[in-house]
């Protein structure tokens, strides 16, 4: 009941306070918002490098790389730094992690640190439009969800950054959707286990039965049938392509403007936010409202919401339902296969935010009671209202998140 009051709220002010405010004459400069990565490293004074990474299926990821700092900066005899690779959640992008206020921007503290981060783009937002032969133009390429971003994306990478720094491991760091593709990864491909030093995983995903989160509890029933009714209504919402929440500048411009106003910005900005991630005005700091509509959304597939909505409906932690017919060719079997979560043993720091209303203490309890091959240690972050986003986001998210991450690494790394 809650959740349909909160729905039909946001609707209207939507429809009637936001929308007519695109005419609003603002004295903030759009460019300022919708930077891409590295264009927000060079204005915060950091070296960025793109790669471009090829999987095996042919996509083409936008790979963003800090490889020092002017602090963490190598004598030319030094040994390699120790390889940090931070994966972000649905339909955001590598620059997720760098909207919040200058001083908690995750990659930059952990390059001051000493370590060689890398930013993974996954498949489908704008970095990661790209592939050998097929157009994000068509349908095709749009055919996947999060589990071909386990199988074939974060593997490529993993395996480009170790070939390119000569590392024989990496540190993995995700948050929400980066934590259910390590654990994709990890559980079906046990081989990685072996690449990876310790996984630290953010607001993690994988059993979904017990969200709260009004979008993802209200819409995952509408959406996860397979077969053509879903796909009238996926062809609806994506120009018949499958790209679904793409970065749209006007979109952008749209919350940019209505966010600028110091008055708006916790009415119309903040509140989706806290409507789909818990409520925490504490740590939602106002002023980058702005900053993060002008840097989400950045563009995915509809499958991958899908397959979240498969999650919550079956209350399994599996592959994608492709219906019955395609599963028996694909997998054998009428229903998709669990994955196996037993399989997964590279060592495992869990991150949780008590208020967190899309990974919930039941949810959180299914997924470590499968984890049995793992040495695992559990963090409830000290801080009742805690949300989905605080990790990222928080105000004070160096004290409840970066510092303790950087902690953790360097216990795994030689540093
Ligand atoms: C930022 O917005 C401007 C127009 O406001 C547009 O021309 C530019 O392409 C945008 N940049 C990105 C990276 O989206
Ligand atoms: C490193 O760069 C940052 C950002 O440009 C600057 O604020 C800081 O003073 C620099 N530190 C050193 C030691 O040069
Ligand atoms: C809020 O964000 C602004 C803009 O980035 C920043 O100047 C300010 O210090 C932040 N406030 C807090 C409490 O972090
Ligand atoms: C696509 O990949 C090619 C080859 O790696 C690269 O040169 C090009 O810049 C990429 N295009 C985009 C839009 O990322
Ligand atoms: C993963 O787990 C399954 C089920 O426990 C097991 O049968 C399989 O051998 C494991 N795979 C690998 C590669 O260890």
């Amino acid at each position: 009941m809650e959740s349909l009051v909160m729905v039909i709220w946001l609707t209207l002010t939507f429809t009637l306070f936001v929308i007519p405010l695109q005419s609003y004459k603002t004295p903030v400069n759009p460019h300022l918002y919708n930077k891409t990565t590295p264009e927000m490293a060079a204005r915060d004074g950091y070296p960025m490098e793109t790669h471009y990474v090829t999987t095996s299926d042919g996509y083409i990821l936008g790979v963003f790389r800090i490889p020092y700092t002017n602090v963490s900066a190598p004598a030319p005899s030094t040994k390699p730094k120790p390889v940090v690779i931070l994966h972000h959640g649905i339909a955001a992008s590598s620059s997720i992690f760098l909207v919040n206020s200058p001083g908690k921007r995750l990659p930059y503290l952990l390059a001051d640190a000493g370590y060689d981060v890398w930013l993974a783009n996954g498949r489908g937002n704008m970095y990661s439009r790209n592939h050998t032969h097929l157009s994000p133009e068509e349908k095709p390429f749009w055919q996947f969800s999060c589990q071909e971003m386990a199988l074939f994306d974060l593997p490529a990478l993993t395996d480009y950054a170790l070939d390119k720094t000569g590392q024989k491991k990496v540190s993995f760091i995700g948050q929400s959707m980066g934590t259910t593709i390590y654990f994709m990864l990890a559980s079906i491909n046990p081989s990685y286990n072996e690449k990876i030093n310790v996984a630290i995983a953010l607001a993690p995903i994988a059993f979904s039965a017990h969200m709260k989160s009004p979008p993802a509890a209200l819409l995952s029933p509408l959406v996860v049938e397979p077969g053509p009714p879903t796909e009238a209504i996926s062809d609806l919402f994506t120009h018949g392509t499958g790209e679904f929440f793409p970065s749209v500048i006007w979109e952008q411009k749209l919350m940019i403007v209505a966010c600028a106003p110091y008055v708006f910005a916790y009415a119309f900005c903040s509140l989706p936010v806290f409507v789909t991630f818990g409520f925490d005005y504490s740590q939602l700091n106002a002023s980058i409202s702005n900053d993060i509509w002008g840097h989400y959304p950045q563009g995915s597939s509809v499958n991958v919401f899908v397959h979240f909505g498969q999650f919550v409906n079956s209350g399994r932690f599996c592959m994608y339902d492709h219906g019955i017919v395609k599963n028996r060719k694909i997998y054998n079997s009428d229903s998709p296969p669990d994955f196996p979560l037993e399989n997964i043993s590279a060592p495992l720091v869990i991150m949780a935010g008590p208020n967190d209303i899309l990974a919930t203490p039941k949810d959180l309890e299914s997924l470590r009671s499968k984890l049995t091959g793992v040495d695992e240690t559990f963090i409830y972050v000290d801080y009742p209202e805690f949300n989905h986003m605080d990790f990222l986001l928080g105000i004070d998210a160096n004290k409840y998140v970066n510092y303790p991450i950087i902690k953790i690494l360097n216990e795994h790394n030689e540093i």
